[in-house]
């Protein structure tokens, strides 16, 4: 595709970096890696260029984005105030995959924020998105860079699947890292709560905050489907297959048994022990079972520690199981 350039994940190509950057600087689309997933960046201070992120995604206006820095110059600006606990937290987690949602400066446009008097804020450590920050000196609206309702995108052929020319260049530096969205962390809040699990664990936060509690909407697992306020539905990260969860490897082996003699053809996760190995590929596993044209997907959940419990989210949303919305 002529509007994808490939980049090298550690030292990406400066006149590549300068391209995109004039792109986004004159108000277009740029898909980007960073250590989570590709992200679909726009100006985040041009609401027009904000605008065609929710059209290209077929996104819903009320559901906010996430908005990208390089740097304290950068960040300070967007925000009413900066409170000790953020200090604290972006001393121990910037550059990195936990996004935190503050009380947004009026300079941040009503479009990033679908009109909420927060704003969500990540600085990211990979060297491509950090590049492209750098080189465009703006901040950076960015949503995962998929079709509204799929799976979040794990390199960029994903986007060229989801956006194709919707997007006016792909950087590609292969698959990103990590393989799940970074944690969004709520500092309106006190105690912080964690709006979804993602990146970094809850562990690393208690670590440094005490408790940190999960949302309604995360820790009610069970939660029937329909609205719970804005930004959030049910299913969500969901391939075209049903995606079905399983509490052990024997449920999973009757279940698989009683599809297959439904005529159903059945799909499995590769789910290890290793969970880090899991959550990087999780969403191209939905897209490739998808692509071999399966009705279920059957998987067991891991243990919701660590990454495990972002990626045992991103199953339950999946299966249809409560959930956020993206
Ligand atoms: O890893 C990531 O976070 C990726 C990369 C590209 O940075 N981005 C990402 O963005 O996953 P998105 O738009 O797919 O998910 C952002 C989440 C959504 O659930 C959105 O509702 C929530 O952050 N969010 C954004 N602004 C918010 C706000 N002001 N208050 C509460 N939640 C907010
Ligand atoms: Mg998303």
């Amino acid at each position: 595709m002529k509007n994808v350039v490939t980049v090298d994940p550690q030292s990406p190509d400066p006149q590549a970096i300068k391209r995109a950057a004039k792109i986004l600087r004159d108000g277009g689309l740029v898909a980007f890696p960073t250590e989570t997933v590709y992200g679909l960046g726009a100006h985040a201070l041009d609401p027009q260029a904000v605008r065609k992120i929710f059209a290209a995604k077929e996104r819903p206006e009320w559901d906010p984005l996430i908005v990208h820095v390089c740097d304290m110059n950068m960040v300070i600006p967007l925000m009413k105030r900066v409170s000790p606990q953020f200090e604290l937290i972006v001393s121990r987690f910037w550059p990195g995959p936990l996004t935190v949602v503050v009380e947004k400066a009026p300079l941040v446009p009503d479009e990033v924020t679908a009109r909420r008097p927060t704003v969500a804020l990540r600085m990211p450590w990979h060297p491509v998105a950090a590049a492209l920050l750098n080189a465009t000196a703006l901040p950076i609206a960015a949503p995962s860079a998929n079709r509204f309702g799929r799976p979040s995108p794990t390199r960029a052929e994903h986007v060229v699947e989801d956006l194709g020319d919707r997007v006016d260049l792909i950087l590609d530096a292969g698959s990103t890292p990590m393989g799940v969205e970074s944690t969004v962390l709520d500092l309106t809040q006190f105690p912080p709560v964690i709006l979804r699990p993602g990146a970094v664990s809850r562990e690393e936060l208690e670590a440094i905050l005490g408790e940190v509690p999960l949302a309604t909407t995360v820790a009610n697992e069970s939660v029937p489907g329909g609205w719970d306020g804005p930004g959030m539905t049910v299913k969500h990260y969901a391939p075209r297959a049903t995606v079905e969860v399983c509490a052990s490897d024997e449920e999973l082996r009757v279940r698989a048994d009683d599809l297959r003699s439904q005529g159903k053809q059945v799909g499995f996760l590769t789910v290890t022990d290793d969970i880090v190995r899991l959550a990087h590929t999780l969403f191209s596993q939905f897209r490739s079972l998808d692509a071999q044209g399966v009705d279920v997907i059957l998987c067991v959940l891991p243990e919701p520690q660590g990454l495990g419990l972002a990626v045992r989210d991103r199953l339950l949303r999946a299966a249809g199981k409560g959930g956020r919305n993206e």
